[in-house]
């Protein structure tokens, strides 16, 4: 007789996680990828921030956050006193999803499909760190965390609540504010360190 495929028991720990998310063949977007970026920070974070999923220099470097969306990101913190350090970072979908061109990898938007794959992780991380706060920023990790039925242009800036308990509002992707054109892209950055002020009161 056939043997049942052993079950899964969720990961004990982020560094189990982690190493778990490392093989993952959940959807098709791990072969062209250079590695799984997952999450970074502290593990007793009281804050998580996700985003979209990793890009160019993300995938290169293994770590969430360190290419221009990173430094959009850290100038916003800076402004609101909020230290990068402090924050756990991680995004709704694991692998840099792009497309070539000539010597340049594109960037291109995770399906539905690929969000729902990689949720699993998210899930996972998110119920080790027990954070109070959750950010999303773009509408992946809003549809990851809040919901498919998460408007995010109409929805933004507003406190939800999770059904673990941890409070959480969605703002705009920095990489949207970087691809607004010239003229609207500082209203754009405004919008998105005045949504994130609402890292700076204490969470209802
Ligand atoms: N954009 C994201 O959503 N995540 C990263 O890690 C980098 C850019």
């Amino acid at each position: 007789p056939e043997q049942a495929p052993a079950i899964e028991m969720p990961a004990s720990d982020l560094e189990t996680l982690r190493a778990r998310a490392r093989d993952c063949r959940a959807c098709p977007l791990w072969e062209p990828a250079t590695q799984t970026v997952f999450g970074e920070g502290p593990h007793d974070a009281r804050i998580v921030l996700v985003g979209e999923q990793p890009g160019d220099e993300e995938d290169l470097s293994g770590r969430p956050f360190v290419g221009p969306a990173g430094r959009l990101l850290q100038r916003a913190l800076d402004e609101i006193g909020i230290p990068r350090q402090t924050l756990y970072l991680t995004n709704a979908v694991k692998h840099f999803r792009f497309e070539r061109r000539g010597k340049h990898r594109l960037h291109k938007a995770p399906e539905p499909g690929h969000a729902r794959a990689c949720r699993q992780w998210l899930v996972q991380e998110i119920g080790l760190l027990k954070p109070d706060v959750i950010v999303c920023l773009g509408a992946t990790a809003a549809h990851s965390v809040l919901g498919r039925d998460f408007r995010l242009m109409q929805q933004r800036g507003r406190w939800e609540r999770l059904s673990n308990g941890a409070s959480a509002f969605a703002t705009v992707h920095p990489a949207w504010v970087l691809r607004q054109p010239e003229g609207d892209r500082e209203a754009a950055y405004r919008g998105f360190v005045e949504d994130l002020r609402l890292l700076a009161a204490p969470a209802p």
